[in-house]
């Protein structure tokens, strides 16, 4: 199946259409077509070797990933184990098994306890929790990492196009806080984008050196 994004045409394996159309008929939430695309256009940017994924899911994202990036590694968290072994009978049937490694449980705790480097990061797991992670997810992307934090608009509360419904006020109090950081962290270059439900896209100047200004 063929879509485009701007001017450049991504291939989308047809299985991939296939899951993802038989996790939502689940209830499993899944990145929609445009945010897909627009990951997959940056990992062909960014050419990652090694991607860290926050909320595999089921693993759609995960695989579409390393179809896209064919020599990149993947590290996977996810919390619910039904999904987490969904996912790992995913990467067998979809032949990336030996290209992931896959963590069961918080990502906040696991992350903690994270060594490595990445050079990709996608951030797909608990919004609430975006900004908790910054601290370890910049201790783990090395300088020039990509830093793509899905879902930052929210159905337009974020961004005040929508009223925000009562009860979720807190959510997206936390989101606008992360893209506050975000967008100040003078080692952060971020912009926010209206792709999908709201992408943040950051890269990491590791070796920033702040001036007189900025202090
Ligand atoms: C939007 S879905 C991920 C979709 C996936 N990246 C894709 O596009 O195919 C978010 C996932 O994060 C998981 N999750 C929620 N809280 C989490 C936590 N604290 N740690 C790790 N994963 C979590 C959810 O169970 C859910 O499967």
């Amino acid at each position: 199946m063929e879509y485009t994004v701007s001017l450049v045409k991504l291939h989308i394996d047809e299985r991939i259409s296939a899951l993802r159309t038989d996790a939502l008929e689940r209830g499993i939430p899944v990145a929609d077509d445009e945010t897909l695309q627009f990951l997959l256009l940056t990992l062909q940017l960014a050419k990652p070797t090694r991607i860290l994924e926050i909320g595999t899911a089921v693993g759609l994202s995960s695989i579409a990933m390393l179809q896209a990036c064919p020599t990149a590694k993947l590290t996977t968290i996810e919390l619910e184990e039904e999904r987490f072994m969904e996912a790992k009978n995913r990467f067998a049937e979809f032949g990336v098994i030996d290209r992931v490694t896959s963590y069961l449980g918080d990502a906040g705790e696991i992350l903690s306890m994270m060594d490595g480097t990445f050079d990709f990061v996608f951030l797909d797991g608990p919004k609430a929790q975006y900004e908790k992670y910054l601290f370890d997810l910049k201790r783990l992307m090395c300088d020039g990492a990509v830093l793509f934090a899905d879902d930052v608009l929210l159905y337009g509360w974020v961004s005040g196009e929508e009223p925000t419904p009562q009860k979720r006020h807190s959510i997206v109090d936390k989101i606008r806080s992360y893209l506050q950081t975000v967008t100040n962290d003078p080692e952060l270059l971020t912009s926010v984008l209206n792709v999908g439900d709201g992408v943040a896209l950051s890269v990491y100047k590791k070796t920033h050196k702040q001036t007189e200004n900025e202090r």
